[in-house]
Protein backbone atom coordinates (compact mmCIF):
# COMPACT_ATOMS: atom_id res chain seq x y z
CA UNK A 1 0.00 0.00 0.00
CA UNK A 2 1.23 3.68 -0.85
CA UNK A 3 -0.53 6.09 0.59
CA UNK A 4 -2.98 6.95 3.29
CA UNK A 5 -4.24 9.41 5.59
CA UNK A 6 -4.31 9.20 9.16
CA UNK A 7 -6.73 11.50 10.99
CA UNK A 8 -6.17 12.40 15.34
CA UNK A 9 -9.91 13.64 16.22
CA UNK A 10 -9.03 15.39 19.70
CA UNK A 11 -11.42 17.70 21.60
CA UNK A 12 -10.83 21.12 19.94
CA UNK A 13 -8.91 19.84 16.63
CA UNK A 14 -9.17 17.33 13.70
CA UNK A 15 -5.66 16.87 12.64
CA UNK A 16 -5.22 15.12 8.97
CA UNK A 17 -2.12 13.77 7.00
CA UNK A 18 -1.57 12.13 4.38
CA UNK A 19 0.96 9.15 5.24
CA UNK A 20 3.64 7.19 3.31
CA UNK A 21 5.15 3.88 4.52
CA UNK A 22 8.03 5.39 5.86
CA UNK A 23 5.66 7.14 8.69
CA UNK A 24 6.54 10.54 7.16
CA UNK A 25 3.36 13.04 7.09
CA UNK A 26 3.67 14.70 3.77
CA UNK A 27 -0.10 17.47 3.27
CA UNK A 28 -1.75 18.41 6.07
CA UNK A 29 -5.26 19.72 6.78
CA UNK A 30 -7.09 20.66 9.65
CA UNK A 31 -10.58 21.53 10.97
CA UNK A 32 -12.08 22.34 14.72
CA UNK A 33 -13.97 20.14 16.33
CA UNK A 34 -17.72 20.27 16.38
CA UNK A 35 -17.12 18.84 19.69
CA UNK A 36 -21.24 18.80 20.87
CA UNK A 37 -22.57 17.52 17.27
CA UNK A 38 -21.61 14.18 16.24
CA UNK A 39 -22.99 14.79 12.44
CA UNK A 40 -20.71 17.97 12.55
CA UNK A 41 -17.89 16.61 13.66
CA UNK A 42 -18.38 13.50 11.01
CA UNK A 43 -18.88 15.84 8.29
CA UNK A 44 -15.63 17.65 9.49
CA UNK A 45 -13.54 14.63 9.44
CA UNK A 46 -14.71 13.86 6.12
CA UNK A 47 -13.81 17.55 4.78
CA UNK A 48 -10.52 17.79 6.12
CA UNK A 49 -9.82 14.35 4.86
CA UNK A 50 -11.58 15.28 1.47
CA UNK A 51 -9.26 18.19 0.75
CA UNK A 52 -6.30 15.53 1.25
CA UNK A 53 -7.90 13.38 -1.55
CA UNK A 54 -8.08 16.10 -3.90
CA UNK A 55 -4.71 16.15 -4.14
CA UNK A 56 -3.25 12.31 -3.27
CA UNK A 57 -3.49 9.02 -4.27
CA UNK A 58 -5.10 7.40 -1.44
CA UNK A 59 -5.57 4.18 -0.73
CA UNK A 60 -7.13 3.67 3.13
CA UNK A 61 -7.51 6.60 5.66
CA UNK A 62 -7.38 6.18 9.77
CA UNK A 63 -9.19 7.69 12.74
CA UNK A 64 -8.43 7.84 15.62
CA UNK A 65 -11.15 8.71 18.29
CA UNK A 66 -11.21 9.43 21.48
CA UNK A 67 -13.50 6.52 23.09
CA UNK A 68 -14.02 2.91 23.17
CA UNK A 69 -13.92 1.47 19.63
CA UNK A 70 -14.95 -1.54 18.47
CA UNK A 71 -12.79 -4.93 17.47
CA UNK A 72 -13.81 -4.55 14.04
CA UNK A 73 -12.79 -1.21 13.83
CA UNK A 74 -16.10 0.56 12.50
CA UNK A 75 -17.78 1.85 15.36
CA UNK A 76 -17.17 4.12 18.40
CA UNK A 77 -19.40 2.43 21.11
CA UNK A 78 -19.13 5.27 23.88
CA UNK A 79 -16.73 8.53 24.39
CA UNK A 80 -16.21 9.66 28.04
CA UNK A 81 -15.47 13.06 26.61
CA UNK A 82 -17.34 13.45 23.56
CA UNK A 83 -21.10 12.79 22.78
CA UNK A 84 -20.21 9.36 20.36
CA UNK A 85 -22.66 6.57 21.91
CA UNK A 86 -22.91 3.66 19.44
CA UNK A 87 -21.32 6.00 16.21
CA UNK A 88 -20.79 4.22 13.24
CA UNK A 89 -18.14 6.75 12.30
CA UNK A 90 -16.30 4.16 10.37
CA UNK A 91 -19.54 3.47 7.40
CA UNK A 92 -20.24 7.28 7.48
CA UNK A 93 -16.91 8.86 6.29
CA UNK A 94 -16.41 6.04 3.98
CA UNK A 95 -19.57 6.67 2.55
CA UNK A 96 -18.29 9.79 1.84
CA UNK A 97 -15.17 9.53 0.92
CA UNK A 98 -15.46 5.95 -0.54
CA UNK A 99 -12.26 4.39 0.27
CA UNK A 100 -11.78 1.86 3.24
CA UNK A 101 -12.00 3.74 6.89
CA UNK A 102 -10.85 1.91 9.84
CA UNK A 103 -11.53 3.78 13.55
CA UNK A 104 -8.71 3.54 16.14
CA UNK A 105 -8.89 4.74 19.90
CA UNK A 106 -6.92 7.77 19.91
CA UNK A 107 -4.58 6.31 22.68
CA UNK A 108 -3.69 3.06 20.94
CA UNK A 109 -3.35 4.82 17.51
CA UNK A 110 -0.64 7.10 19.14
CA UNK A 111 1.04 4.37 20.86
CA UNK A 112 1.14 2.70 17.80
CA UNK A 113 2.94 5.37 15.86
CA UNK A 114 5.87 5.56 19.08
CA UNK A 115 6.09 1.81 18.71
CA UNK A 116 6.10 1.85 14.52
CA UNK A 117 8.45 5.08 14.19
CA UNK A 118 8.76 7.06 17.43
CA UNK A 119 10.39 5.87 21.63
CA UNK A 120 9.35 2.50 20.87
CA UNK A 121 10.60 1.70 17.39
CA UNK A 122 13.26 -0.97 19.09
CA UNK A 123 11.25 -2.62 21.49
CA UNK A 124 8.65 -5.31 21.56
CA UNK A 125 6.88 -4.16 24.49
CA UNK A 126 5.58 -1.18 25.56
CA UNK A 127 3.00 1.06 27.76
CA UNK A 128 1.84 4.66 26.31
CA UNK A 129 -0.46 6.93 28.27
CA UNK A 130 -1.48 10.13 26.11
CA UNK A 131 -2.27 12.83 29.02
CA UNK A 132 -4.16 15.23 27.45
CA UNK A 133 -8.30 16.13 28.17
CA UNK A 134 -8.44 12.55 29.07
CA UNK A 135 -5.87 10.16 29.87
CA UNK A 136 -5.42 7.19 27.33
CA UNK A 137 -3.52 4.23 26.93
CA UNK A 138 -1.93 2.15 24.51
CA UNK A 139 -0.25 -0.91 24.83
CA UNK A 140 2.14 -3.21 22.70
CA UNK A 141 2.83 -6.80 23.89
CA UNK A 142 4.84 -8.98 21.69
CA UNK A 143 4.53 -6.74 18.73
CA UNK A 144 0.72 -6.40 18.66
CA UNK A 145 -1.59 -3.92 19.72
CA UNK A 146 -2.98 -5.21 23.38
CA UNK A 147 -6.79 -5.25 22.19
CA UNK A 148 -9.10 -7.18 24.50
CA UNK A 149 -11.99 -9.20 23.68
CA UNK A 150 -14.03 -6.23 22.43
CA UNK A 151 -11.31 -3.85 20.77
CA UNK A 152 -12.02 -2.20 24.42
CA UNK A 153 -8.76 -2.76 26.60
CA UNK A 154 -5.73 -0.62 27.36
CA UNK A 155 -8.53 1.94 28.53
CA UNK A 156 -5.67 3.16 31.04
CA UNK A 157 -7.43 6.34 32.04
CA UNK A 158 -10.12 4.57 33.90
CA UNK A 159 -7.75 3.01 36.29
CA UNK A 160 -9.39 3.35 39.73
CA UNK A 161 -6.94 5.50 41.97
CA UNK A 162 -8.94 6.69 44.71
CA UNK A 163 -12.12 4.56 46.04
CA UNK A 164 -14.93 7.00 46.35
CA UNK A 165 -12.75 9.75 44.07
CA UNK A 166 -14.16 12.14 41.40
CA UNK A 167 -16.80 11.41 39.09
CA UNK A 168 -15.66 10.78 36.08
CA UNK A 169 -16.86 11.21 32.71
CA UNK A 170 -17.06 7.19 32.56
CA UNK A 171 -19.49 7.12 35.26
CA UNK A 172 -17.08 5.61 37.49
CA UNK A 173 -15.66 7.24 40.33
CA UNK A 174 -11.48 7.77 41.09
CA UNK A 175 -10.73 6.91 37.85
CA UNK A 176 -6.59 8.17 37.00
CA UNK A 177 -7.77 10.36 34.37
CA UNK A 178 -9.46 12.72 37.54
CA UNK A 179 -5.96 13.08 38.83
CA UNK A 180 -3.65 13.27 35.91
CA UNK A 181 -5.51 14.85 32.76
CA UNK A 182 -5.22 18.11 31.29
CA UNK A 183 -9.10 18.48 32.56
CA UNK A 184 -7.86 17.69 36.48
CA UNK A 185 -4.67 19.91 36.12
CA UNK A 186 -6.97 23.15 35.15
CA UNK A 187 -9.16 21.84 37.92
CA UNK A 188 -6.94 22.07 40.24
CA UNK A 189 -5.76 24.92 39.17
CA UNK A 190 -8.84 27.26 38.98
CA UNK A 191 -9.92 25.30 42.37
CA UNK A 192 -6.30 27.10 44.27
CA UNK A 193 -7.13 30.26 42.23
CA UNK A 194 -10.69 30.20 44.04
CA UNK A 195 -9.09 29.24 47.42
CA UNK A 196 -7.56 32.68 47.60
CA UNK A 197 -4.20 31.50 47.18
CA UNK A 198 -1.69 34.26 46.63
CA UNK A 199 0.44 32.15 44.52
CA UNK A 200 -2.42 31.03 42.79
CA UNK A 201 -2.95 34.46 41.92
CA UNK A 202 0.48 35.19 40.73
CA UNK A 203 0.30 32.21 38.49
CA UNK A 204 -3.16 33.77 36.55
CA UNK A 205 -0.73 37.16 36.66
CA UNK A 206 2.15 35.30 34.66
CA UNK A 207 -1.05 33.82 32.42
CA UNK A 208 -2.22 37.59 31.95
CA UNK A 209 -5.66 36.58 33.26
CA UNK A 210 -8.24 37.69 36.34
CA UNK A 211 -10.70 35.35 36.26
CA UNK A 212 -9.76 31.80 37.16
CA UNK A 213 -12.46 30.33 34.68
CA UNK A 214 -10.38 31.71 32.22
CA UNK A 215 -7.67 29.15 32.89
CA UNK A 216 -6.39 26.59 30.43
CA UNK A 217 -4.12 23.44 30.40
CA UNK A 218 -1.68 25.19 27.92
CA UNK A 219 -1.82 28.04 30.02
CA UNK A 220 -0.64 26.19 33.57
CA UNK A 221 2.31 24.17 31.41
CA UNK A 222 3.88 27.68 29.76
CA UNK A 223 3.59 29.33 33.00
CA UNK A 224 5.19 26.03 34.91
CA UNK A 225 8.12 26.56 31.84
CA UNK A 226 8.84 29.61 32.84
CA UNK A 227 9.17 28.87 36.39
CA UNK A 228 5.95 29.93 37.94
CA UNK A 229 5.97 28.02 41.58
CA UNK A 230 2.09 27.41 41.37
CA UNK A 231 2.33 25.75 38.04
CA UNK A 232 5.15 24.31 39.01
CA UNK A 233 3.86 22.35 41.57
CA UNK A 234 0.34 21.64 39.95
CA UNK A 235 2.91 19.43 37.38
CA UNK A 236 4.64 18.27 39.45
CA UNK A 237 1.46 16.59 41.53
CA UNK A 238 0.32 15.56 37.99
CA UNK A 239 3.18 14.06 37.70
CA UNK A 240 3.17 12.00 41.10
CA UNK A 241 -0.29 10.72 40.27
CA UNK A 242 0.96 9.43 36.94
CA UNK A 243 4.01 7.83 37.98
CA UNK A 244 2.20 6.30 40.64
CA UNK A 245 -0.57 5.15 38.26
CA UNK A 246 2.31 3.85 35.62
CA UNK A 247 4.03 1.88 38.38
CA UNK A 248 1.00 -0.60 38.02
CA UNK A 249 0.69 -0.10 34.91
CA UNK A 250 4.06 -2.30 34.63
CA UNK A 251 3.64 -4.52 37.17
CA UNK A 252 0.38 -5.55 34.90
CA UNK A 253 2.22 -5.20 31.43
CA UNK A 254 6.30 -5.54 32.11
CA UNK A 255 6.94 -3.31 29.29
CA UNK A 256 10.62 -2.22 28.10
CA UNK A 257 9.79 0.91 27.45
CA UNK A 258 6.97 3.21 29.23
CA UNK A 259 6.00 6.32 26.70
CA UNK A 260 4.36 9.41 27.96
CA UNK A 261 2.73 11.66 25.24
CA UNK A 262 -0.62 13.78 24.76
CA UNK A 263 -0.70 17.86 25.10
CA UNK A 264 0.28 17.93 28.06
CA UNK A 265 3.80 16.33 27.74
CA UNK A 266 4.32 19.40 26.26
CA UNK A 267 5.69 20.30 29.82
CA UNK A 268 8.06 17.92 28.83
CA UNK A 269 10.87 17.25 31.76
CA UNK A 270 8.86 19.05 34.37
CA UNK A 271 6.18 16.32 34.14
CA UNK A 272 8.52 13.53 32.70
CA UNK A 273 11.05 14.03 36.11
CA UNK A 274 8.02 13.92 38.94
CA UNK A 275 6.35 10.85 36.82
CA UNK A 276 9.44 9.03 36.52
CA UNK A 277 10.41 9.92 40.93
CA UNK A 278 6.98 8.66 41.47
CA UNK A 279 7.62 5.50 39.04
CA UNK A 280 10.87 4.42 40.59
CA UNK A 281 9.93 4.85 44.20
CA UNK A 282 6.40 3.00 43.89
CA UNK A 283 7.29 0.27 41.53
CA UNK A 284 6.25 -3.39 43.25
CA UNK A 285 9.45 -5.21 43.74
CA UNK A 286 11.33 -2.47 42.73
CA UNK A 287 14.99 -3.80 43.97
CA UNK A 288 14.47 -7.20 42.39
CA UNK A 289 12.97 -6.47 38.89
CA UNK A 290 14.46 -4.94 35.68
CA UNK A 291 12.85 -1.34 35.43
CA UNK A 292 11.58 0.04 32.27
CA UNK A 293 12.78 2.27 30.42
CA UNK A 294 10.76 5.94 30.57
CA UNK A 295 10.16 8.22 27.62
CA UNK A 296 8.50 11.05 26.34
CA UNK A 297 6.62 10.83 23.42
CA UNK A 298 9.36 11.27 20.33
CA UNK A 299 6.56 12.32 17.06
CA UNK A 300 4.32 14.75 19.42
CA UNK A 301 1.15 15.79 18.28
CA UNK A 302 1.89 13.59 15.28
CA UNK A 303 2.26 10.26 16.75
CA UNK A 304 -2.08 9.85 16.26
CA UNK A 305 -2.02 10.77 12.64
CA UNK A 306 1.21 8.29 11.96
CA UNK A 307 -0.10 5.51 13.97
CA UNK A 308 -3.81 5.58 12.46
CA UNK A 309 -2.52 6.21 8.90
CA UNK A 310 -0.59 2.99 9.72
CA UNK A 311 -2.68 1.19 11.26
CA UNK A 312 -5.49 1.50 8.37
CA UNK A 313 -2.63 -0.31 6.18
CA UNK A 314 -3.30 -3.79 8.93
CA UNK A 315 -6.34 -5.78 8.36
CA UNK A 316 -8.75 -5.60 10.95
CA UNK A 317 -7.75 -8.40 13.94
CA UNK A 318 -9.67 -11.57 14.01
CA UNK A 319 -13.09 -11.41 15.83
CA UNK A 320 -13.07 -13.30 19.22
CA UNK A 321 -13.84 -17.10 18.12
CA UNK A 322 -15.80 -19.32 20.38
CA UNK A 323 -14.75 -22.63 20.56
C1 LIG B 1 -11.16 7.66 26.81
C2 LIG B 1 -10.20 6.95 25.92
C3 LIG B 1 -9.30 7.94 25.21
C4 LIG B 1 -8.68 8.90 26.20
C5 LIG B 1 -7.82 9.95 25.54
C6 LIG B 1 -10.43 8.61 27.73
O1 LIG B 1 -11.34 9.29 28.51
O2 LIG B 1 -11.87 6.70 27.58
O3 LIG B 1 -10.90 6.16 25.00
O4 LIG B 1 -8.30 7.23 24.54
O5 LIG B 1 -9.67 9.53 26.97
O6 LIG B 1 -8.51 10.70 24.59
NA1 LIG C 1 -6.53 2.66 24.30
ZN1 LIG D 1 -13.24 6.97 34.21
Amino acid sequence: MGLTIGIDVGGTKIAAGVVGTDGKIGARAFRETPATSVDATAAAICDAAAELIADHEVEAVGIGAAGFVSSDRSTVLFAPNLAWRDEPLGARVSEVLKVPVVVENDANAAAWGEFAFGAAKDVEHMVCVTVGTGIGGGVVVAGELLRGANGVAAELGHMRVVPGGHRCGCGARGCIEQYASGSALVREGRAQAESGSLSAAQMLSVCGITDPAELTGPMITKAAADGDPCAVELLDDLGRWLGEALASFATLFDPTTIVIGGGVSAAKELLLKSAQVAFEKNLPAKSNRPHPRFGLAELGNDAGIIGAADLARRPAPAAEKHR
